[in-house]
C-alpha cells in the first residue's frame, strides 16, 4: 500500500525511479510523482493517476538529477489530488518526503507546527511530518549528521506507521531512510544506493539487499549506508541476497499479471513442496518451524489468523488439519484478533498467513500473540518480510512475486503448505504410513492436475461470456469447498465488481435463498462425492426458482449436464486437494467475467496488494 523507491549514484535518477514506480504500481495507483535535487533545488512533479501520466509529464518537463525519490499513492488522508500526491515538501522548501503509512497524531503535531508559523497546503498527515522535520533541522546545532538527527528527533513525535524516504536539498547527496511497520529495503549498488518498498523496484539494478527492521533509520549516500535506530543505538546489518530473478515480476507475455500468475500456478505448487517430503516419502518435513516434535504433540489447538484471500486459506488449513491431524483449528481475522482478548489455552500454536508478509493487522496480530506469550509461526511468500522475521518460525511459500491485487498463486500455495502440515502433523498423531504414503503421492501429481484444470481455460472462458452481464451471483460449496466458495466469490467482486457472495451451500436456505432466482446465477463447488447428493438437492432448490447454475464436479461424477445449465469437470485427487484443484475454475471464471466487463484486472478499483493500513 503505497511504494517508495529512492535512488543516489552517478546515474540518472529519474529513470530509476519511473521504472521503480512501475514495478511498484500494485501498491496503490491513486497518484505518482518523483522528486529530485539538483543544484541545491528540488525539482518536483506529481500527476493524479497511473505512473504512466507521471511518465507522459516527464517527457515534457525536463527533471534530471543524481539523486531523488518516487512514490504510488494509494489515498489514506486527503483526497485523491495532485495537491495531496507525495512527494511533499516543507514550508520553507528545505525537505522534500515520499511517505507509506499513517502519521496518527498528525493532528496535534499540525497545530504546534501551525504555532510555529509553519503553514500547509494539503490535507495529508505526510506533510505534517516533513514539516516537523524541518523544524527539528532549524533548531538542530551541531552541524555533524544534522539531516539525519532532524529525521531522528521527528519521528520520536510521530505515532503511526511509517516508511520513508527523505531528500534534503543542503545535502544533495544523500537521502534518508526510516521504517515502522511500513517495509523498507536498502538495495547496495557499486557507487549508487537505492531503496524501496519492494525488492521488485530495485531487482533489476541490484540482488544485494537490506531490510530495515521497525525503528531503524539509515543514511544512504552513493558509496555508502549507514544504519542506526531513532536511539542512535547500533544495529546488526544483514546483508540478503534476493533470491527471485527481475524476469519473475514480468508480465511474460500475458495479457495481466493475474493471468500469468494463474498458468504459474503448477510451478508455485511444486515450489511449495521442494525438498519438503521425508526420504521414506511417507510425511513431509519444514526447516523452519523452529519447534522439535515433542512440542509438536504437546499442541493441542492451532489458531490461525490472516486477512482477505489468505484469511481464506485458513479456513481450508483448518478443515484440513482437523480432519487428518485432529488438532482442533480456529480462524480468526488478524483485524478482530488484535483486539479482542480471546482466551486461549497455553498449549495453543499461532500461525499467520501472509503471502506479501506485511499485511498491518496480520503483524499486529502476530505481535499480539507474542506479547501474550505464544510460539508463533508465519505462512509467508516474500523472504525477509516483516511477518517472516517477527514470527518465531515459519514457511516460506516460494511462489515466486506475485503482482496481481488479486491473489491466486500465493493462495494455492498456501493451501498445499496447509495439506502438508495436516499431513505432518497427522503423520505425528494417528494417521498411518499407507495413508501418509497416499497423501505424498497425490501432491506429488498436484502440479499436473492443475496443469490439466488450466487447459480448460478456453471452456470457463466461455461459459463467463454467458454470465459476465450480471448483477449478482452467489458461490456455494460444503465443507472444505465453503471456503472456495468464498474465494470464488471475493475474486469476483475484486476485480470484476460483479456482486457477489459466498455462502455454505445447505445454509443457502436460511437466507441468501431470497436473492435466488433467473437474475442470479449460482456456482456450486461439489466436487466431493461423499456429500454429492446433497448439493444436487440445493441445485435443484435453486433451478426451481429459474436460477441458472454453473457446477464444477469431478470427472464421471453422477452430477452430469442434465442437472445443471454449465458444467465444469475437474479430475478427481485426494480429498485434501480438491480444494486447489476446484481453485483454478474459479479464479479462470472471475478473470474471464473481468475482461468481458472491461475491468482494469490487475489493478481493480480501491485496492492495493498489501495493506499496511488498519
Ligand atoms: C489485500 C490483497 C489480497 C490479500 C490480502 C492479504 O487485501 O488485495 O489479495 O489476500 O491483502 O494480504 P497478505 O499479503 O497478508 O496475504
Amino acid at each position: 500500500m503505497c511504494g517508495i523507491i529512492g535512488y543516489v549514484g552517478n546515474k540518472d535518477a529519474v529513470q530509476i525511479l519511473l521504472d521503480g514506480l512501475t514495478r511498484l504500481e500494485y501498491r496503490g495507483y491513486d497518484s505518482a510523482g518523483i522528486a529530485t535535487v539538483v543544484d541545491s533545488e528540488f525539482n518536483i512533479l506529481r500527476r493524479v493517476g497511473r505512473v504512466a501520466n507521471l511518465i507522459d509529464a516527464v517527457d515534457r518537463v525536463s527533471i534530471a538529477g543524481f539523486v531523488g525519490i518516487g512514490h504510488t499513492r494509494w489515498a489514506t488522508h486527503g483526497v485523491v489530488s495532485e495537491k495531496n500526491a507525495h512527494p511533499h515538501q516543507s514550508a520553507h522548501g528545505l525537505f522534500s518526503i515520499a511517505h507509506n503509512g499513517v502519521i496518527e497524531n498528525y493532528e496535534s503535531i499540525r497545530e504546534f507546527l501551525l504555532g510555529k508559523g509553519f503553514t500547509f497546503e494539503s490535507e495529508t498527515d505526510t506533510e505534517i511530518l516533513v514539516n516537523l522535520i524541518e523544524y527539528h533541522f532549524n533548531k538542530e546545532q551541531d552541524p555533524e549528521n544534522k539531516f539525519l538527527k532532524s529525521v531522528q528527533k521527528a519521528l520520536f513525535h510521530v505515532r503511526g506507521t511509517y516508511g520513508i524516504a527523505v531528500l534534503c536539498k543542503d545535502y544533495a547527496n544523500e537521502i534518508v531512510v526510516a521504517r515502522k511497520s511500513s517495509p523498507l529495503l536498502i538495495g547496495i549498488g557499486s557507487g549508487e544506493m537505492f531503496v524501496a518498498s519492494d525488492a521488485s523496484a530495485i531487482a533489476q539494478h541490484t540482488r544485494d539487499v537490506v531490510y530495515l527492521n521497525d525503528g531503524e533509520i539509515a543514511r544512504l549516500t552513493p558509496s555508502d549506508f549507514f544504519i542506526t535506530t531513532l536511539r542512535n543505538e547500533s544495529v546488526d546489518v544483514v546483508k540478503c541476497e534476493l533470491d527471485w530473478r527481475v524476469e519473475d515480476a514480468d508480465r511474460g507475455g500475458y495479457e495481466h499479471y493475474m493471468l500469468k500468475e494463474i498458468f504459474e500456478q503448477p510451478k508455485a505448487l511444486e515450489n511449495a513442496m521442494r525438498g519438503r517430503f521425508s526420504d521414506d516419502l511417507s510425511t513431509a518435513r519444514f526447516g523452519g518451524l523452529r519447534m522439535s516434535t515433542r512440542e509438536l504433540r504437546q499442541v493441542d489447538r492451532i489458531l490461525f489468523c490472516a486477512c482477505g484471500t489468505a484469511w481464506i486459506a485458513c479456513l481450508v488449513a483448518e478443515y484440513l488439519i482437523e480432519k487428518y491431524a485432529r488438532i482442533p483449528v480456529e480462524v480468526e481475522y488478524a483485524s478482530e484478533f488484535r483486539y479482542q482478548n480471546s482466551p486461549l489455552d497455553k498449549n495453543t500454536l499461532i500461525f499467520v498467513i501472509s503471502q506479501s508478509g506485511e499485511t498491518l493487522d496480520t503483524m499486529a496480530a502476530l505481535q499480539e500473540a507474542k506479547r501474550k506469550g505464544f510460539r508463533t509461526l508465519a505462512i509467508t511468500n516474500v523472504v525477509g518480510s516483516a511477518i517472516a522475521r517477527e514470527s518465531d518460525g515459519g514457511i516460506y511459500q516460494h511462489s515466486g512475486p506475485e503482482i496481481g491485487v488479486a491473489s491466486t498463486k500465493a493462495f494455492t500455495a498456501q493451501i498445499c503448505i496447509a495439506a502438508m502440515l495436516a499431513l505432518y502433523l497427522g503423520r505425528m498423531r494417528d494417521m498411518s504410513f499407507e495413508d501418509g504414503a497416499l497423501f505424498v503421492q497425490a501432491l506429488h501429481d498436484l502440479p499436473s492436475v492443475v496443469e490439466d484444470v488450466l487447459a480448460q481455460g478456453d471452456v470457463i472462458e466461455k461459459i463467463a461470456e454467458k454470465y459476465a452481464h450480471h448483477d449478482d451471483m452467489l458461490f456455494l460449496g460444503r465443507q472444505a469447498m465453503f471456503p472456495i466458495a468464498l474465494e470464488g466469490a471475493l475474486k469476483l467482486k475484486e476485480i470484476s465488481y460483479m456482486h457477489s457472495e459466498g455462502y455454505p451451500a445447505a445454509e443457502m436456505k436460511h437466507g441468501p435463498i431470497a436473492l435466488v432466482s433467473e437474475k442470479c446465477p449460482c456456482f456450486f463447488l461439489a466436487t466431493q462425492e461423499r456429500i454429492l447428493q446433497k448439493n444436487v438437492a440445493n441445485i435443484q432448490e435453486v433451478r426451481s426458482r429459474r436460477a441458472k447454475v454453473i457446477a464444477v464436479a469431478t470427472a464421471g461424477s453422477e452430477l452430469t449436464e442434465k442437472f445443471v445449465d454449465d458444467l465444469i469437470l475437474v479430475p478427481n485427487v485426494h480429498a485434501a486437494l480438491q480444494p486447489i484443484v476446484a481453485t483454478i475454475p474459479v479464479q479462470l471464471f472471475a478473470y474471464y467475467v473481468a475482461k468481458f466487463r472491461g475491468c482494469d484486472i490487475d489493478k481493480p478499483r480501491n485496492l492495493a496488494k498489501s495493506v499496511t493500513v488498519e
